[in-house]
């Protein structure tokens, strides 16, 4: 039985050192240097090439280096049946949090006024924004959600959630499933998407959601690019309906250089760098993954295929 890593090249080197450093005896290969097909059961793979995984019939579990599996699932030829696990792991849930907590605190300090200003050495004192004031909405209340839920309470901001069932979070009020998004929106003076990306969710945030929205909301994308209609961002931000967006994902990465993203005075942009996965951290559960498949166990973290997530 072989371990196979499926991952852009040039981060190979780092899962190799650390995988090996779990197990030195693992048999590991990299793609695409895969001995014979029969022999892999356990694939690592972040954006593989579309239509390789049907080539392993021996496959036990795929694993998702990252915590999204949208990557894995946009292949038409995964193999059915095999079980998809995703990561979950605590240092990532705490990166992304303090992402969120830099965005929205870079919004109500008023940074992004201050960035503006600098580039034409404009002395414009303004008053921040009082966290009691700013009710933050956060769409997902998964692994990602709920962190940054508890630690915005903390600086004292009003937030809120809405999920797809519903949750009961001490101190969070929250909404749950189609019906209740326009009331969730209604009141989110800041809108943080940390949804998974699946059929549903696809294109969430688009001029409807943006209209619901009350006048002047913020909105920060750090879960994937396709969740955001770009046209449709621009079109309510040149309106003034939003004030400004901070965007950690786009439908193309890297974002092209002409896009019309990079040169907007309101939006500001972060490679897809919100919650970065770090081998070191994540290579112990990925191996004993692949202990539990080899000693006929469930593997941890497996994801619904149905659900997408
Ligand atoms: P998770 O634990 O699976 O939680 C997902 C949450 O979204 C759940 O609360 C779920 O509702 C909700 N949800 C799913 N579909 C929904 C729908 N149709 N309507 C309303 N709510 C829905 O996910 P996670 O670990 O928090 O991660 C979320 C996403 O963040 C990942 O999938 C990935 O794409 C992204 N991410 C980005 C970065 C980065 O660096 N930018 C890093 C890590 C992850 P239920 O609770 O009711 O199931
Ligand atoms: C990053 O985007 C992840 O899904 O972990």
């Amino acid at each position: 039985m072989a371990m196979l890593l499926m991952t852009p090249k040039s981060k190979g080197d780092a899962w190799v050192k650390h995988l090996r450093a779990q197990d030195p005896g693992l048999d590991l290969r990299v793609w695409p240097e895969t001995g014979p097909a029969d022999e892999i059961e356990f694939i690592l793979c972040w954006k593989h090439p579309l239509g390789e995984l049907k080539k392993f019939r021996n496959l036990k579990c795929i694993a998702s280096l990252g915590f999204g599996v949208d990557h894995i699932l946009r292949d038409p030829d995964v193999p059915p049946g095999v079980p998809i696990a995703r990561l979950v792991d605590a240092s990532m849930i705490h990166a992304m949090s303090e992402y969120i907590l830099t965005a929205v605190l870079y919004h109500t300090r008023r940074f992004d006024l201050f960035q503006q200003d600098t580039s034409q050495r404009k002395w414009q004192a303004c008053r921040p924004l009082h966290p009691q004031n700013v009710r933050v909405g956060i769409m997902g209340l998964g692994h990602l959600g709920v962190d940054a839920a508890q630690k915005l309470r903390l600086l004292g901001f009003q937030v809120s959630g809405w999920s797809r069932t519903v949750k009961h979070v001490e101190g969070l009020p929250s909404w749950a499933g189609p019906d209740a998004l326009e009331e969730f929106l209604a009141q989110a003076d800041v809108l943080v998407c940390l949804l998974p990306l699946t059929r549903e969710t696809q294109g969430i945030l688009d001029r409807r959601t943006f209209a619901r929205l009350p006048a002047g909301a913020y909105i920060i994308n750090a879960a994937r690019g396709e969740h955001l209609v770009e046209e449709d961002l621009l079109t309510a931000l040149d309106s003034g309906h939003l004030s400004g967006a901070c965007l950690d994902v786009f439908r193309e990465e890297p974002l092209p250089e002409s896009h019309p993203f990079w040169d907007h005075p309101r939006i500001t942009i972060t490679p897809h760098s919100a919650s970065l996965t770090d081998p070191k951290t994540v290579a112990p559960q990925l191996v004993e993954n692949y202990r539990r498949v080899r000693s006929g166990l469930a593997p941890l973290h497996v994801i619904d295929i149905q659900k997408g997530y």
